[in-house]
């Protein structure tokens, strides 16, 4: 039997990250005080267990595009194909229905997932390619001239200024098939974990580029990096490789042996300047989104 609750504790959100691990054994999962700070009366995350043992968790929230919220079942490989994977996608697609949201999204990463979305009417929408650079000795970039590289740690006022004058005018030359939304308190919380980490590029009183690195803490020697962005302004001057450059020379200093970053599979730009600095490529994901209510299959018997 399968029982589904809504995560509240501490040992909730450490349950929920172990699933999160076990799924996604690569990729970077907030702590638990990263979790908690992102809470919103919207953010639903939830656990599974069958048989008396955690098996599945699941998250739905809003997402970056207007009108779409984020669904994602997750279910340990040793516990699939046992009807969880749809009994979570019921309760999160109702939790997104009630907040109003009209279609839902996630990223998939294996053939059987693509399968299992497929079933409930997801259709692509895009894809991302995961880059991958081993970290050597790294050395710092030149002093550039024209601007200054500083991090978020001895600038911190800089960061809600990169939002307004990067983030918010460089989203829209991403390769996404709908507009980014990213709220001001997102990018404060979710979009930088470690300010020493983080790098903006100024010139006068402008913010003009950002890069940096999201640490986990849970395999301190890999790194993701984070949203890299240069306004149009400042493009084809090596600023956005120099403020790369910079997160890994950081990196090299702090014991990091490897970073990642995800890339849309059609941002050339971006893709052509991660192998110009040595990028090899991962895995590659889809992104799948459906109308909802999301439409069930009939059980047999039911
Ligand atoms: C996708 C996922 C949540 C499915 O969980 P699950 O508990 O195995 O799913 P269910 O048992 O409810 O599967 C329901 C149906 O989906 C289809 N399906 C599920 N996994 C499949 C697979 N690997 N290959 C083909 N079809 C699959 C089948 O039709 C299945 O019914 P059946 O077992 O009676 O044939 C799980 O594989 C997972 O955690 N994947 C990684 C995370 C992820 O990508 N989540 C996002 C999905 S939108």
């Amino acid at each position: 039997m399968s029982r589904i609750w809504t995560v509240e504790s501490d040992a909730d959100y450490e349950a929920w990250r172990q699933v999160r691990i076990a799924v996604l054994p690569h990729e970077r999962c907030p702590s638990v005080a990263e979790l908690r700070e992102l809470e919103t009366p919207e953010r639903l995350l939830v656990l599974a267990e069958l048989d008396g043992v955690v098996v599945a968790h699941g998250l739905a929230d809003r997402s970056n595009e207007a009108g779409r919220g984020g669904i994602s079942p997750r279910v340990v490989p040793a516990a699939r194909r046992r009807g969880v994977g749809t009994r979570l996608l019921e309760v999160l697609a109702d939790h997104l229905g009630a907040l109003g949201f009209h279609a839902a999204g996630c990223t998939v990463d294996d053939e059987g997932s693509v399968e299992f979305a497929r079933r409930f009417g997801f259709v692509e929408t895009g894809r991302q390619v995961e880059q991958v650079r081993r970290i050597g000795a790294e050395p710092w970039p030149d002093k550039p001239s024209e601007y200054e590289i500083v991090s978020v740690a001895e600038r911190p006022e800089l960061w809600p200024l990169a939002y307004e004058q990067v983030a918010l005018t460089t989203f829209p030359d991403m390769d996404v098939q709908f507009p980014m939304d990213v709220s001001a308190q997102e990018w404060a919380t979710d979009w930088i974990n470690d300010p020493a980490a983080m790098f903006v590029a100024v010139a006068g009183d402008q913010v003009i580029g950002v890069a940096g690195l999201l640490l986990d803490t849970d395999k301190p020697e890999r790194a993701e990096v984070a949203y890299t962005g240069v306004r149009r302004e400042w493009r084809g001057k090596a600023v956005g490789s120099t403020l790369k450059r910079t997160s890994m020379a950081w990196a090299a200093e702090h014991g990091i042996t490897e970073i990642y970053t995800w890339t849309q599979e059609g941002n050339a730009n971006m893709r052509r300047l991660n192998e110009h600095l040595g990028f090899t490529y991962g895995i590659v994901s889809v992104n799948v989104r459906a109308e909802l209510p999301l439409k069930f299959p009939e059980q047999p018997g039911s």
